[in-house]
């Protein structure tokens, strides 16, 4: 496809001219959600230097506009003016929090259609699939808006007679978020909201593919009421905004969704300020196919998570390992599941599967087939570009997959369904726990003593017991070992933007 070859990436000056119409804009039902400018220090604004970053349709490379790309000192600006909106903000009754979030809960399910036009056009996820996301994006906001009405203290029984202990729970300082591009407005919401629940001021810098969700956000939250300058949305290059939020002794609290490359240089970064951080980081789901599974749920179970967002989430199955005794039926099911899928532009009436998000993950996971074919693995289904080209890729089922194989360690971030077999349930745990990360982890079994075995044996912060889909707004997502630390959704959410005070208080006689 031409449009691949051209250059993308930073310009200066701005390239996008005031009457350049971005192709979806004629479909949004309300075309101002579709903003590209940044929200910082409480006004859209664009980059001092007029400097810009493109955004892209993964699907057909067509240009959808530009964002400001923001330097180190207007990062900072906004940090100051964030800092300033917060010292009001949390002194806000936790009723008038919530009825904001409660309205901006409001208008994101009344703009879903155009919310997941945008996400589709500048993501490639099909349509349905947006959609999906936009309630997903919603559901933090609902749920914290109910927290924010539930930020209790607590009183201790003290060691004397004379004195009182009281625990307050306050706003953990100003907070900033670097947000993925695999869930361009979930993963925004399920920061911002509990923070503003908590009273905080959050700056949000969203990935560079995927800018124009979190801006149409940001509108419809100041729509809501949100008082300027609390939820600014930072444009620009990932480095230059990365470090302002590190560096900054203003920000106490950094939340990032990403890789655990860039999170363990994210941890560094923020020692010199002792910041508080969590971690949403890389994944290697196991997902076990035991012999007593009903095989059936177990295939619709691997379709869901496996080939969400074609494959591009932490929590996606990176290892499918099937007890030998049912792989042969385990394999001709799920073929057959896969050579269903339809794979095309996310815009397009029934595609169950869009593009890859740029060439760069079209060559990780031709790469990761050919090594795997390399040292014995067999193509079942798929395995090359799609003929539709660009950043397409055919869903594909290899069998034969062993450990030493690159996919069996690294996130996969692809469409690859890889099949390994186990002989008992002791090899199925020692295989399924031999990788650094500790996100998700899925079985299936109908043993109800195996079930709780191998719920406790599995070394994550999630598993799906006979389910494929684990992900929504009342559970604590998160991982252990290098999958990083700190929850998001649930109670325990609201907790990683809070910090306890305690108070003693004596004199108070016997
Ligand atoms: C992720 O993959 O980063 C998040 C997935 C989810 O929330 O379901």
């Amino acid at each position: 496809m031409e449009v691949f070859r051209r250059a993308s990436g930073i310009h200066s000056p701005r390239q996008v001219t005031e009457d350049y119409s971005p192709p979806m804009q004629p479909l949004l039902k309300d075309q101002s959600l579709l903003k590209t400018q940044a929200y910082a220090a409480g006004h859209w604004c664009d980059a001092r230097s007029g400097k810009v970053l493109e955004v892209r349709d993964p699907a057909d490379g067509q240009l959808l506009g530009s964002v400001p790309s923001l330097c180190a000192e207007e990062v900072e600006e906004a940090i100051l003016a964030a800092h300033r909106a917060m010292a009001l903000w949390k002194k806000e009754p936790a009723g008038f929090r919530s009825k904001i979030l409660r309205r901006w809960f409001d208008l994101i399910i009344e703009h879903t259609d155009d919310l997941a036009a945008i996400l589709t056009a500048e993501q490639g996820k099909p349509l349905a699939e947006a959609r999906g996301e936009i309630s997903y994006a919603g559901s933090f906001v609902e749920w914290f808006a109910a927290e924010a009405n539930r930020i209790d203290g607590e009183i201790i029984s003290a060691p004397s007679a004379d004195r009182r202990i009281l625990v307050l729970k306050e706003p953990v300082g100003v907070c900033a978020a670097i947000t993925p591009w695999n869930f361009p407005s979930a993963m925004v919401t399920r920061k911002v909201a509990p923070a503003l629940a908590a009273g905080c001021a959050i700056l949000v810098k969203p990935a560079s593919r995927t800018p124009l969700s979190p801006l149409a956000l940001a509108i419809l939250a100041l729509r809501a009421g949100l008082p300027e300058g609390l939820f600014s949305i930072i444009t620009g290059e990932a480095s230059v905004i990365g470090s302002a939020f590190t560096k900054s002794p203003e920000v106490r609290k950094l939340s990032f969704t990403g890789s655990t490359e860039i999170g363990k240089s994210l941890i560094r970064d923020c020692a010199g300020t002792v910041k508080r951080v969590t971690m949403e980081l890389g994944g290697n789901a196991p997902f076990i196919v035991f012999a007593d599974a009903d095989l059936e749920a177990a295939i619709e179970g691997v379709m869901t998570s496996k080939f969400r967002g074609s494959g591009q989430t932490c929590i996606c199955p990176n290892r499918i390992l099937v007890d030998a005794r049912v792989e042969e039926r385990f394999t001709e099911l799920l073929a057959t599941a896969i050579r269903k899928l339809s794979v095309g532009p996310g815009t397009m009436q029934g595609v169950m599967q869009g593009p890859l998000i740029d060439h760069s993950a079209l060559k990780h996971v031709e790469n990761l087939i050919d090594d795997a074919v390399t040292k014995g693995a067999k193509v079942l289904v798929g395995g090359k570009r799609h003929p539709l080209g660009g950043t397409f890729f055919e869903p594909t089922l290899l069998t034969g997959c062993t450990p030493f194989m690159q996919l069996a360690r690294c996130e996969i971030f692809g469409p690859i369904a890889p099949i390994f077999t186990f002989k008992n349930e002791e090899e199925a745990i020692i295989l399924a726990n031999a990788t650094e990360y500790g996100l998700a982890g899925y079985f299936y079994s109908r043993d109800l003593a195996r079930v709780w075995r191998v719920a406790e044996a599995l070394e994550c912060g999630m598993v799906g017991v006979n389910t494929g889909f684990i992900s929504n707004a009342a559970s604590p997502f998160g991982g252990i070992k290098e999958s990083g630390y700190g929850r998001e959704g649930s109670h325990h959410g609201l907790n990683d933007y809070l910090a306890l005070k305690y108070l003693c208080v004596a004199g108070l006689g016997s």
